[in-house]
């Protein structure tokens, strides 16, 4: 009956979606599924909303307080499930260290170091919640700050606090703050009196104001109709350490080549009201021109768990990619349905296509990201289509950011010059 209901309030959430936007049908990706998430068919995803107002989501009666990254103290004991006896609490993962719970922020960022696996100290079935963990209780509470030196393109390939792993883990979810500049694209709107996220798309944070999406994600959504989100993880929780940062869109720019039957040019860009912080898990990546065609990575939330009102866990997915050679990705792509004429736009950048390898987990607008040789990352396209899903030698096909650097930096340093925020140095974006 609950299960029915719910099923109802998702269809009613997609109809209303779907039938909202004036969008046109396309053609080439008909069968695109969650990767190349159809840019003619919102996706809708009730996300959980704020630590504050997102109390009635969770099981316990307090999260964990925590000051942007600044230490963080833990809610009174009580509040957390008993477990070993009653000598210990079902914490989440990352208040557990050796067993004991921390109450010391800024030891928290030591257990990635000795590489702890943080589901060890699980015990059975005591504590039922995803990632929690029971812990013997402390002695003490001291919380001190943490300092974060930003830096573009940096991945955390394990984790920020802890690297996950063990059961229940699966190698294609990325670790807490993994990609930290990957962003999810909301719309918020009142469904029964009640304020929903709605998931839009994927996005890329290029400056502490300024995301990167898909021009076909926009539609015909205004600025006041989208906010971004920063630093989240598993959108279906908010357990996290280092809380996701939200901020509304003041204003919105598609590429003025952008042309929407085709998808080519599909580039947006989205400026935040109020910078994002730059902590551990919210940083930006870099725009270079030089990067490795391997070791590639694309990012996204995919569909497959949405709306499962936070019974579920939906962490952010990723796929290794490798980037193709335009031509080949063009020949490749005449062996399908596109036919023998088809003609891949230069604005496109191909990626994946192994056999085996789930391209499809993930968003329209997501960023695909390459290394650029020194260890940090750089954005090389940007979610737009495919034809099917991981089948193999049929690359998914991307925006290819080098060929509109030039527009997204011009105009990131207009709008920003515009809203008075400080316009980077020239060599910001590299
Ligand atoms: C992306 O665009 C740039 C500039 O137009 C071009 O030089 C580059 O070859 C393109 N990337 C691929 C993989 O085709």
């Amino acid at each position: 009956m609950k299960m029915k209901q719910l099923i109802l309030v998702v269809l009613a959430v997609v109809v209303v979606v779907v039938t909202a936007g004036p969008r046109e049908r396309r053609q080439i990706p008909q069968d695109c599924q969650w990767f190349e998430s159809c840019f003619d068919e919102t996706l809708a995803v009730d996300l959980p909303v704020n630590e504050a107002e997102g109390a009635e989501r969770t099981t316990r009666a307090a999260e964990p307080q925590q000051n942007q990254g600044q230490g963080q103290t833990l809610a009174p004991l009580d509040t957390y499930d008993k477990c070993n006896n009653g000598r210990g609490s079902c914490v989440p993962y990352y208040l557990c260290h050796d067993g004991d719970i921390v109450t010391d922020g800024a030891g928290l960022f030591d257990i990635r170091l000795g590489d702890l696996d943080p589901l060890a100290s699980r015990s059975s079935s005591e504590c039922s919640q995803f990632l929690d963990v029971c812990c013997n209780n402390p002695q003490t509470e001291n919380p001190q700050p943490i300092a974060y030196q930003a830096h573009c393109g940096r991945r955390n390939a394990n984790g920020v606090h802890a690297r996950i792993t063990g059961t229940g883990f699966q190698d294609n979810q990325a670790q807490f703050g993994e990609f930290p500049w990957m962003a999810a694209v909301l719309r918020k709107e009142k469904i029964h009196d009640k304020e929903v996220n709605l998931y839009i798309c994927g996005g890329s944070l290029i400056h502490p104001s300024v995301v990167l999406t898909a021009a076909h994600c926009i539609g015909s959504w205004q600025a006041s109709d989208l906010v971004v989100r920063l630093g989240e993880w598993d959108t279906q929780r908010t357990y996290e350490l280092l809380k996701h940062q939200e901020r509304k869109v003041r204003t919105v720019v598609v590429h003025p080549d952008y042309v929407p039957r085709a998808l080519h040019n599909t580039y947006a860009l989205l400026f935040l009201d109020t910078p994002a912080d730059l902590t551990p898990n919210v940083d930006t990546v870099c725009l270079n021109t030089a990067y490795n065609y391997g070791n590639c990575w694309a990012t996204g939330w995919g569909t497959d768990k949405y709306g499962q009102e936070g019974e579920y866990q939906n962490v952010l997915k990723k796929v290794e990619l490798g980037v193709w050679n335009n031509k080949e990705c063009e020949n490749a792509l005449r062996e399908t349905r596109l036919g023998k004429f088809f003609k891949l736009d230069d604005s496109f950048v191909c990626a994946g296509g192994l056999p085996g390898q789930d391209t499809c987990k993930g968003d329209g607008g997501s960023p695909l990201v390459c290394p650029r040789g020194d260890g940090f990352y750089t954005q090389a396209g940007i979610v737009a289509w495919g034809i099917g899903c991981g089948e193999a030698g049929v690359p998914g096909v991307y925006a290819n950011i080098t060929h509109s650097r030039d527009w997204i930096i011009q105009t990131s340093n207009q709008v920003l010059e515009a809203m008075q925020v400080p316009v980077p140095a020239a060599t910001y974006w590299n």
